[in-house]
């Protein structure tokens, strides 16, 4: 299932307002929380929370998203039962957290197989693994093959830095202390965004925590968007729109794929492999690039006047 993910919006699962604000917000998915951004007296209530928010709220065309809380503790289950049993078919995708082996994600599903078969589902529930331990990235090679419920794989970026016991200074995330040697999250960012590539499943980004912070932003999305990633967490309103943009092919970008794409079809007929536009190489990589980049503007319903 192919879904426009330019912006994921997290929003704490335990906070009504929160919630009813974010649904009117332009992010394409909301990801309402039950873990991290969740105090531990408020992790049974927030469940009740989140689940009259799939029921009762329109969610227009965003992708309506859960992070349950991570498998190693005492609430994962109920997480995953009591809000599948009781929203059902409102929900589109699960976020599980710390996934950090195959075999993670496939209890999952294997638990939503059961819970489906048991209320005779329609749709089957997608699931999105955040990579955020050294173990989840030292296996993510599996764990993007884990299942064919997995739509995405998250980097989880502060998480990510303490599992490896890197030195925070301040927000610890993206911008944190990345300028003074090399940038210390290219690896794993690069990692991951090949697994899930390889797995043809979405890449998304950590978010940028100093959410006041507008160039820094701007910065990171563009890194991002170098490397692969298809999107971006959000965790303030505020950092919608520098994420759409980023994420959103430009017209100039869709310009120059329809051209790549109209010369390619020019050079299959004359039976040539190769040809130059504007004094580049055009062949068969540079088509599947520009594809990618034509597709991403028809869903975005960016073409018509183009066309
Ligand atoms: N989702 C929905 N609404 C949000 C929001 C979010 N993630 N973050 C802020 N808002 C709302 C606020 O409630 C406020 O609404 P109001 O104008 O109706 O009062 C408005 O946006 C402006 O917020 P602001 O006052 O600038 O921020 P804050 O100080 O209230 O909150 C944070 C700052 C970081 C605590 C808050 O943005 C937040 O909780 N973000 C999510 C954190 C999270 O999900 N962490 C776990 C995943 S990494
Ligand atoms: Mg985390």
């Amino acid at each position: 299932m192919i879904r426009l993910r330019r912006s994921v919006l997290s929003v704490p699962g335990s906070s009504d307002k929160m919630i009813s604000k974010g649904l009117e917000l332009s992010a394409d998915e909301i990801m309402l929380d039950l873990e991290d951004g969740v105090a531990l007296e408020e992790k049974e209530g927030a469940r009740s929370k989140i689940i009259r928010a799939f029921k009762d709220h329109d969610w227009g065309d965003r992708v309506r998203a859960y992070r349950i809380n991570g498998l190693d503790t005492p609430f994962a289950y109920r997480d995953i039962i009591d809000v599948v049993e009781q929203a059902r078919e409102s929900i589109d995708v699960i976020v599980i957290p710390k996934v950090e082996k195959a075999a993670d994600v496939q209890f999952v599903d294997s638990l939503l197989s059961q819970i489906e078969m048991n209320l005779g589902l329609k749709k089957t529930i997608g699931l999105e693994a955040s990579i955020e331990t050294a173990l989840g990235m030292l296996n993510v090679k599996e764990i993007a093959f884990a299942s064919p419920r997995l739509e995405t794989l998250v980097f989880g970026i502060a998480d990510y830095g303490a599992s490896l016991t890197m030195p925070s200074s301040g927000v610890s995330g993206h911008g944190d202390a990345e300028e003074n040697f090399i940038h210390r999250w290219h690896f794993p960012m690069s990692r991951m965004v090949m697994a899930a590539k390889a797995a043809r499943l979405a890449a998304i980004d950590a978010p940028y925590g100093d959410f006041r912070n507008e160039a820094g932003l701007e910065k990171s999305c563009q890194q991002a968007a170098l490397l692969g990633y298809d999107g971006k967490w959000a965790i303030h309103p505020a950092q919608l729109d520098t994420i759409n943009e980023t994420f959103t092919p430009s017209s100039e970008d869709i310009r120059r794929a329809q051209i790549i794409l109209k010369a390619y079809e020019d050079v299959k007929a004359s039976g040539e492999g190769a040809t130059a536009l504007d004094g580049k190489m055009v062949d068969a990589a540079s088509v599947r690039l520009a594809r990618v980049t034509y597709e991403q503007a028809r869903r975005l319903g960016l073409l018509e006047e183009k066309e």
